[in-house]
């Protein structure tokens, strides 16, 4: 049965909602759609501070260098974490970083500053990559999939490692560091939250062995919970507890039928070209682990539309559907929601005023059914 003896204690919790950050142009979608929508670094403050009203508790930004399927523009994430995070109260941004790309000793520092000047907000997304341009552009090797894990797992380790009070040493086959004892130390305790995109085989062993919270890209609930049951073996093998998080690309409209044909239009005015080139660069990524379990090994070309196949989750309907789904999310497990919208003028506080509410009650109305 999807989610039997899954993650329990954090059932009790309420689940939580992050949102995209819109700092990539082009938005969360590789169509021609109408969208309005911003993604400068004031429209992102601005949409940070509403947020964090709204009742999201996360924020994640996307790392991106180069543009090549839409998203031909782009701010870079660490450095906007941090004016997001001065600009907020309670909001906690979410930072996505490549290993290849940044030294985990450098980003450990930076993160402890980020942390400080947030009051312990600050938190990472270690993503292994899978876009190759990117990294030739740069000039930086490109490993093939499961060194990416090797690599990214070393780089959680020295993280973790800088985090912690007395020198450390590391010998490992991508990074060293020698005695090295950061001061101040992070406020957040025992160090920033580690959440990890990346869905293969690697990815979930890596997920059980060092990260805090297991992202997973758009599934249906049966695929989603099978994820939420191996990763919460693997770790409690390990003597860990993980948290998941899922991506998901809301659409709510006052009937089911406008929010699909909304999902139909996005789709039926994909850019032919930038999809085609998305397709063939993630052949880097999910389908190239062989396991078929990656990131977009299962996706069909309408899927990649949302390029984290955020339609897949199911968040397309009225308020109440929604609700229902989200609600569905939580049974298996789930303990965040990412949502990304077509419309961020106007759908994150939609999404904020009119379904975070509608969940909250249905979540008292379960806790004092279990309470009677
Ligand atoms: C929620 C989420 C966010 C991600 N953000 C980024 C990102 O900002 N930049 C990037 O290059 N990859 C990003 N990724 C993809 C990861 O790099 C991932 O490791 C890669 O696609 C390989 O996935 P696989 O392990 O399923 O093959 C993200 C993945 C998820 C699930």
């Amino acid at each position: 049965m999807p989610g039997e003896g899954v993650n329990k204690v954090s059932q009790a919790e309420p689940i939580r909602f992050a949102y995209w950050v819109s700092n990539l142009s082009g938005g969360q979608v590789v169509s021609d759609i109408e969208q309005s929508t911003g993604w400068s670094t004031e429209y992102n403050i601005s949409l940070a501070q509403q947020a964090e009203k709204l009742g999201f508790e996360y924020a994640l930004t996307a790392t991106r260098f180069l543009g090549g399927y839409k998203a031909e523009g782009q701010h870079e994430s660490i450095i906007l974490t941090t004016a997001m995070l001065q600009a907020t109260k309670k909001l906690r941004v979410i930072a996505a970083v490549l290993p290849g790309i940044w030294s985990p000793a450098l980003l450990a520092k930076l993160a402890i500053t980020a942390d400080h000047l947030s009051n312990g907000r600050w938190a990472v997304n270690v993503v292994s990559g899978w876009f190759k341009d990117e990294f030739t552009a740069m000039g930086e090797p490109w490993l093939e999939h499961d060194e990416r894990y090797r690599r990214s797992e070393e780089f959680i380790q020295v993280l973790k490692g800088l985090w912690q009070p007395d020198p450390f040493t590391f010998k490992g086959d991508f990074y060293r560091v020698n005695e090295l004892a950061y001061k101040p130390l992070p406020i957040q305790k025992p160090h920033p939250e580690i959440f990890q995109g990346g869905n293969s085989s690697a990815a979930r062993q890596m997920a059980a062995r060092v990260s805090d919270w297991y992202f997973m890209n758009g599934a249906s609930i049966d695929v989603l919970a099978a994820q939420v049951r191996e990763v919460s073996q693997e770790a409690a093998r390990h003597g860990r507890k993980v948290k998941f998080a899922v991506n998901a690309f809301v659409i709510a409209r006052d009937t089911e039928a406008e929010a699909l044909a909304v999902r139909d239009d996005i789709i039926r005015l994909a850019d032919p070209e930038a999809l085609d080139g998305f397709a063939k660069a993630v052949q880097q990524a999910g389908l190239a682990t062989g396991d078929k379990l990656g990131m977009w090994a299962q996706s069909r070309k309408q899927d990649l539309v949302q390029p984290n196949d955020g339609f897949k989750t199911g968040l397309i309907g009225t308020r109440e559907q929604i609700t229902e789904r989200i609600l569905q999310l939580k049974q298996i497990g789930i303990d965040l929601v990412l949502v990304g919208v077509l419309n961020y003028d106007w759908e994150l506080t939609q999404f904020g005023e009119q379904i975070i509410p509608l969940v909250r009650q249905a979540e008292q109305g379960d806790s004092s059914q279990q309470a009677a």
